[in-house]
């Protein structure tokens, strides 16, 4: 199986189109009258309507990919939550879908709770993570009343005891352990995790410290288990080792404590392919791996099958979304590199910068064209290091052409800023044809609104 991290040969002009790009691009993607539409809306109309620097999100993907979650777990196993993980993106028009589409939300600060509350999602659907919640942030939990609280230290379980106590009421906590499986893209490591600033840790005790204390204070009512080995994780066998882990405590759980286990939750890092070497598991193969992993480990310890749930962020939105742009200008730079400077940049996508990451490009007014050239997408801000893509085939570009950058959906508009003062980017939800706007561009006005003076 070729990995995230394959590395990739020297850039070259690649002669591939559109259509060789579709398996990146969001499902309903197709190349019509030379141009790449996305939910029946001509793209290239779109940027000229609705301006750029722009995100597109597919919502027939991300529904897809809800569902495909929801399918492949609950055909293993009746009780499975399917938790999105609103970090990857988050607006309130994606939390209604996550609401429709029957799923939970997992919410990892007081802002994405809000979301949460201001879209009127079911807040039993509700769990909340975090290796520092603030006192406040505990609160807004309990007023809010949310479904389930991930514990991750003890001053944390402690005051959650204590705010409940104060109103009166029980909140039911999973402890977060880190398992001791660290899923790199490449392998796993089984003491790694062991240094982690999340959850606690089994190997001197830590973690059933936890448990007895959730189990013991006033107000928490310990209701299971909690692991996320990582992100962008292409071998599934790492999530079975963790697993094993998992479940073998889950036992020495109920002998040293009398307490079942109710709840297992796996977390989420199902990888997704960027680009044509990387080639993930399946959803369905996760939920094969994952559920009947944990069906098979408890069967084989004797213990009850606990409700499960998984948390899936990226692997929902990351191909449902694309970021178009305009391009401003075209440097040649002879024998050594073409810059095509676009309207955006490491404001709207930090992850080049950040993590190296790498994405497929294309013209999409001439996306019929062949990528004939290659060229590096650079943003307008005052950094050398501010690319978009890196060496990225292409067609060839002239200003006033609107580039496409593909699987741009996860943590992209969620990790977006607004350095040099750019306004964000707003994001357009396609579907059946029509577009509408589910997050308006920022104006100045927004950039001024929240400064003194
Ligand atoms: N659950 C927990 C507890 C998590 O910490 C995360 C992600 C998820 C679920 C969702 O993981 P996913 O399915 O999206 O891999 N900014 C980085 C990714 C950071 C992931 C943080 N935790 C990036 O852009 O690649």
């Amino acid at each position: 199986m070729a990995r995230p991290s394959t590395p990739r040969p020297p850039a070259q002009p690649d002669q591939r189109t559109g259509h060789d790009l579709l398996p990146v691009l969001p499902m309903t993607a197709e190349i019509k009258d030379g141009r790449l539409w996305i939910g029946g809306v001509d793209t290239v109309e779109l940027a000229r309507e609705a301006g750029t620097a722009l995100y597109v999100m597919d919502e027939t993907t991300i529904r897809h990919q809800l569902s495909e979650y929801v399918k492949w777990t609950r055909y293993h196993w009746k009780d499975v939550d399917v938790v999105y993980a609103g970090k990857a993106f988050l607006s309130l028009a994606m939390v209604r879908i996550v609401e429709e589409e029957d799923c939970c939300l997992l919410c990892a600060s007081g802002g994405e709770l809000a979301y949460a509350v201001r879209a009127g999602f079911p807040m039993e659907r509700v769990q909340m993570h975090g290796n520092n919640k603030t006192p406040a942030e505990l609160a807004e939990c309990l007023d809010a009343g949310i479904g389930r609280v991930v514990v991750d230290n003890f001053e944390e379980m402690e005051r959650l005891s204590a705010l409940a106590a104060e109103r009166g009421v029980t909140q039911k906590v999973l402890v977060r352990v880190t398992p001791g499986v660290e899923a790199d893209t490449h392998d796993f490591i089984m003491t790694g995790a062991e240094d982690s600033k999340f959850g606690f840790g089994l190997n001197q005790g830590l973690a059933m410290e936890a448990v007895k204390r959730a189990v013991a204070l006033p107000g928490l009512e310990f209701d299971g288990l909690h692991m996320h080995i990582g992100s962008q994780i292409f071998a599934l066998h790492s999530y079975a080792r963790a697993i094993e882990v998992m479940v073998a405590f889950m036992r020495e759980i109920e002998s040293e404590t009398g307490h079942a286990v109710r709840m297992l939750d796996v977390g989420g890092g199902l990888g997704v392919a960027y680009g044509a070497p990387d080639e993930p598991s399946t959803v369905k193969d996760f939920g094969k791996v994952v559920v009947d992993g944990i069906k098979e480990e408890c069967e084989r310890h004797g213990i009850a099958v606990p409700r499960m749930a998984v948390e899936p962020g990226r692997s929902i939105v990351a191909r449902a979304g694309v970021t178009l742009y305009t391009v401003g200008s075209v440097k040649e730079i002879p024998g050594i590199r073409t810059y095509v400077a676009v309207d955006g940049g490491m404001s709207d996508n930090i992850r080049t910068s950040l993590y190296d990451a790498h994405y497929e490009a294309l013209i999409a007014n001439k996306a019929e064209q062949p990528r004939e050239m290659v060229g590096t997408i650079a943003g307008k801000h005052c950094e050398s290091g501010d690319i978009v893509v890196r060496d990225a085939p292409l067609q060839c570009p002239e200003p006033g052409d609107v580039v496409c950058v593909a699987a741009t959906g996860a943590y992209c508009q969620s990790m977006s800023s607004n350095y040099n003062k750019q306004v964000r980017p707003g994001v357009v939800f396609v579907r059946d044809g029509q577009w509408r706007w589910a997050v308006r561009r920022e104006t100045y006005e927004d950039l001024l609104r929240t400064d003194e003076g």
